[in-house]
Parts: structure tokens; C-alpha cells; sequence
């Protein structure tokens, strides 16, 4: 132990601050961002959690799923985030089979680690308990990634909402519970009906961050292009403009306020409303 830097002795967002968060009841606004200035604007807006999404490479690099991302995409968009963010938590994705196995995993993990992330989030399950269980067991803070998992699109069939039938929603109540069980810290439930989201997030006490999941989730993330109406494709159900919020408010349209805007509706728990959910 040596003299710490004052840098370290930030007040940031951490694990326990999270767990702490969920018992209070207070909610967690999550947004991407994938350069050094949407990392400034998410730090200034109050954003407690920013993921490098490999959701960019739909919407930074123009594919239209999230199989093409690499580690080294995810390490340098990593890299350019962190060098903006200073309180906000700082979560990165692991892309596509970079955990098939615990092996994978840790080297995936030191990679995105060293790049600036505080943790690290995988999809799925089943196989994936066993990595989550080691990454856990070497303090590597882990986000599982539940519902809809993107990577697994083509076997899914498609981007479509996860445990509706009775089946599904026990499979997803046991998967939840055994990601926290192997050692996660924060659980994404990606386009699940609203009232499974519910009975997930009160059975776990590690928080659970909805998106297409409802408000009852102890927080909400978003794509930050989907969130400031930048796109051209179908709009998901899920997806709200907090930037059109705000014309003819009388107050500064700029993104800085469309984000602040974001936060406020996550906090106050009127994002998202019943037409977001399924
Ligand atoms: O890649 C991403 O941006 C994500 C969120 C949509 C949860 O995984």
C-alpha cells in the first residue's frame, strides 16, 4: 500500500455503491457511449454506469448485428471512453466468444481491464456459470447478460423478446439466480416481459438493469444513439428520444441535456412507461 492518488480517492460509482443503490431503492441510469467525449457527457449527466457496448458495431461501425466485434474493437473503444469517464462505473463488454472458456475469459477480462473497465459483461448461462464462477473468484467484477443475448441471435432467431411462455420464464428466473449464485455483481435482462423482470429483480439482491424490461428493474440502460433519436431503422418498443423531449420546453436542447434528461426519467422512475414494455 502506498500513498494514494488523489484520482483513486474519487467518489466513483463501485460494486458495493451499487448493492447499496438497490437497497435504497435508488435507480441505476446505465447508457452506452464508445469515445472520450459521449464519456465526458454520461460523467456529466450523472450516468452511474457506462457500457462499451459491442453494440457498436451496429451502431458505430455500420454492421447489422453484433457478431463482427472483436476484443481489439471492444479494448480501443474501451480506451477512448475511459480517458472522458472519472465517476461513472465503467463496464465493457466481452464480444463474441472471447469467454467460450474460463481460459478466454481471463485473457478477454485483463484485456478490457487494462484498457480502463472496472467490469465485465457476458451473456448467457448453462457454460457460462463455470466462467463467471473463476472470473468471480479472481475478483474480476462481472455483469451477466440475460433475455435477449444479441451474440446469440441467430439461434434465438432473431431480435424478439425472451421468457414468455411458462417454460422460458422458469429457465430465466433459475438462469438469474445462478448467475448471481456463481458470483456476478449486476445482471442486464434484455427484452423480457415486464412482470418476469419484477420477479427477478426481488428474488436476487445483486441489481438487475432492464432494458425492454420494465420499470421495476433496479435500473435502465439504453444505447445512447437510440436514446438521442439518432438512426434510421425500426424503432424497438423499448427505445425513447430524451433530445425530442425537450423541444419547446424553453430550456438548452443540446446532448448533454438529452442525457440528463434520460437520468432524470430513470431516477424519478418514469422511464419506461407501459408503452415501453412487453
Ligand atoms: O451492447 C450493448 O449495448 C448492450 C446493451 C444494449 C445492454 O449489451
Amino acid at each position: 500500500m502506498a500513498y494514494i492518488n488523489p484520482d483513486l480517492d474519487r467518489p466513483g460509482i463501485n460494486v458495493p455503491k451499487l448493492l447499496a443503490m438497490k437497497k435504497a431503492g435508488e435507480k441505476i441510469a446505465m447508457m452506452t457511449a464508445y469515445d472520450y467525449s459521449f464519456g465526458q457527457i454520461m460523467d456529466a449527466a450523472g450516468i452511474d454506469i457506462v457500457l462499451v457496448g459491442d453494440s457498436l458495431g451496429m451502431v458505430v461501425q455500420g454492421h447489422s448485428t453484433t457478431l463482427p466485434v472483436t476484443l481489439s474493437d471492444i479494448a480501443y473503444h474501451t480506451q477512448t471512453v475511459a480517458r472522458g469517464v472519472k465517476k461513472a462505473l465503467l463496464l465493457a463488454d466481452l464480444p463474441l466468444l472471447s469467454y467460450a472458456t474460463l481460459e478466454r475469459a481471463l485473457v478477454a477480462s485483463e484485456t478490457v481491464l487494462r484498457a480502463g473497465a472496472q467490469m465485465v459483461k457476458l451473456e448467457g448461462a448453462g457454460p457460462m456459470i463455470d466462467v463467471i464462477g473463476g472470473l468471480s473468484a479472481r475478483d474480476v467484477s462481472v455483469c451477466a447478460h440475460l433475455g435477449l443475448t444479441p451474440q446469440s441471435l441467430h439461434k434465438l432467431g432473431g431480435f424478439k423478446v425472451q421468457g414468455r411462455d411458462q417454460k422460458a420464464r422458469a429457465r430465466l428466473l433459475a438462469d438469474a439466480k445462478s448467475v448471481q449464485d456463481a458470483g456476478a455483481d449486476l445482471l442486464v435482462l434484455e427484452c423480457v416481459p415486464s412482470d418476469v423482470a419484477a420477479e427477478i429483480t426481488a428474488s436476487l439482491s445483486i441489481p438487475t438493469i432492464g432494458i425492454g424490461a420494465g420499470v421495476q428493474c433496479d435500473g435502465q440502460v439504453l444505447v445512447v444513439f437510440d436514446a438521442l433519436g439518432i438512426g434510421f431503422g425500426r424503432r424497438p418498443r423499448f427505445v425513447h428520444n430524451f433530445l425530442e423531449d425537450l423541444a419547446g420546453k424553453g430550456g438548452a436542447i443540446s446532448v448533454l441535456a438529452g442525457v440528463q434528461n434520460y437520468v432524470k426519467a430513470v431516477k424519478a422512475k418514469t422511464f419506461p412507461g407501459p408503452e415501453h414494455v412487453y
